[in-house]
């Protein structure tokens, strides 16, 4: 009966750089585990199959308009995804579950932001695995958005139903229809709801509350399983050329006296904020690696908006880049701080580098992410009245040569030691995987009842 069981798994992410790299990465934990994965891809983002070379890619056309193919307005373009990727991931699942050539296929696992993979797994009688790339407590959150939608999203008073979120925590975005921000929400959460499992990437001494919750509330099986990026050695994923010069400028500076700066693939900041930023960063006189990524200005490209003399003012303290080996950035032993935007992926590699944060979250998860990251964990400060040089400076020299930021400095460093300690054997997330091998080869198929 066992050689009958698929070891193939069909992977399909959302086409953004903070999910795609996730589920990359889960697709070479489950490579190592002994499975094939066939991964199945937009047209739009495209990773590098040739990075890949153990991974199968078929990519899909989902003819993404030049005016569609933007992030300007998130919600409209997941819901679009939603929509427009229906008949061809369709069409090319239904072709590989019908070549009879390859192995068996056991489950398709996709991004939970991809909802309508559902129906189309049911269709097809292939059971449906979810990767939610982001953290279980911000999924907490996301489940109780009826409860929450009435809410006004700027208030500094407490949410009573999830402490100790404020109510500008609540995990929404800027968009043109607010509705469908809450049908993308819904239609993820509930998605999940009738999945053969949700896997995390996220750890149990990390987030063993929200998990308890999720686990009461869901009557599926519930996979933590990361850090991923620590799981298995490191695999390109990157969309954009990671500017490697930083490592050298890094070589060349003090232990732990550099703030790493950077707002992950998306958010973006007015030309105000922009000018705050660089200003805060000039004044607190402490060496600095800012990536300026190509659109994180609105209306703007990388440097422009920059004061006229800003770089000769700082005077070498300072280095720019388009896109950094984040990874090996954090793993700098140069490296104080992380002022970051609290994406999840971002949170989690500043983490398992024992890195101190100082939160600037934009959108959805990144405010709760902020939030467990100051108030929870108290890794982390947040720069909680919005974006001031006075602000900054002060918030960033908290962390860099106060007191508070050694405490800060020292309980990071036990949560690192635990991300690090979960994923030996016998420990949670190397538990978790071999749970959710035994589920994979557990599930029946549409393939195996016709075989
Ligand atoms: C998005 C959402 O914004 C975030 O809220 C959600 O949690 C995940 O999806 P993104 O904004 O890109 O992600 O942030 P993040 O999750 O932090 O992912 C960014 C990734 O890009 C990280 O893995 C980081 O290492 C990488 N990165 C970032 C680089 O490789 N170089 C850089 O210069 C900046």
């Amino acid at each position: 009966m066992d050689q009958r069981k698929g070891r193939r798994l069909v992977l399909f992410p959302l086409p953004l750089q903070g999910h795609i790299s996730p589920m990359l990465q889960l697709a070479n934990i489950l490579h190592s585990q002994g499975f094939t994965i066939t991964i199945i891809h937009t047209s739009f983002n495209s990773p590098n199959p040739s990075s890949h070379p153990h991974l199968t890619f078929h990519f899909i056309q989902e003819n993404l308009s030049a005016s569609e193919a933007s992030t300007d307005d998130l919600v409209a373009f997941v819901s679009l995804l939603n929509t427009k990727c229906l008949v061809p991931f369709r069409d090319c699942l239904a072709k590989l579950l019908a070549d009879v050539e390859e192995e068996p296929i056991a489950c398709l696992i996709s991004d939970a932001l991809l909802p309508f993979t559902q129906a189309v797994a049911d269709s097809l009688k292939l059971p449906r695995i979810v990767l939610r790339t982001g953290g279980a407590s911000s999924f907490v959150v996301f489940a109780a958005f009826p409860l929450l939608k009435e809410r006004d999203s700027k208030g500094q008073e407490p949410v009573v139903e999830l402490p100790p979120l404020k109510i500008k925590d609540l995990p929404v975005i800027n968009t043109r229809d607010p509705e469908t921000l809450y049908e993308i929400v819904n239609g993820m959460v509930d998605g999940a709801k009738v999945s053969s499992g949700i896997i995390w990437n996220t750890f149990e001494d990390l987030e063993e509350s929200a998990l308890a919750t999720l686990r009461q509330q869901f009557s599926i099986p519930i996979f933590p399983i990361g850090p991923f990026h620590i799981c298995i050695p490191a695999s390109p994923s990157s969309l954009l050329t990671q500017d490697q010069s930083c490592i050298a400028w890094l070589d060349k500076q003090s232990p732990k006296s550099v703030i790493y700066v950077s707002f992950g693939s998306i958010a973006a900041v007015s030309e105000a904020e922009f000018l705050e930023i660089a200003w805060g960063l000039a004044n607190c006189k402490l060496p600095f690696l800012w990536v300026v990524r190509p659109g994180l200005t609105r209306g703007s490209d990388c440097l422009e908006p920059l004061p006229s003399g800003f770089m000769e003012m700082v005077d070498g303290r300072g280095h720019l880049v388009k896109w950094a080996p984040q990874q090996e950035v954090l793993a700098h032993p140069a490296v104080g701080a992380f002022w970051t935007h609290n994406g999840w992926n971002s949170t989690l590699e500043s983490i398992c580098e024992g890195i101190p944060m100082i939160c600037m979250p934009c959108f959805t998860d990144q405010k709760v992410n902020a939030r467990y990251v100051s108030d929870v964990w108290k890794v982390g400060l947040q720069l909680e009245n919005g974006l001031k040089r006075e602000e900054i400076e002060k918030t960033i020299r908290r962390v860099m040569v106060e007191k508070q930021g050694e405490e800060i400095r020292s309980r990071i460093f036990r949560l690192k030691e635990k991300a690090n300690h979960c994923l030996k054997q016998g420990r949670s997330s190397f538990e978790s995987t071999n749970s959710l091998v035994t589920h994979i080869l557990s599930l029946e198929t549409f393939t195996f009842h016709t075989q």
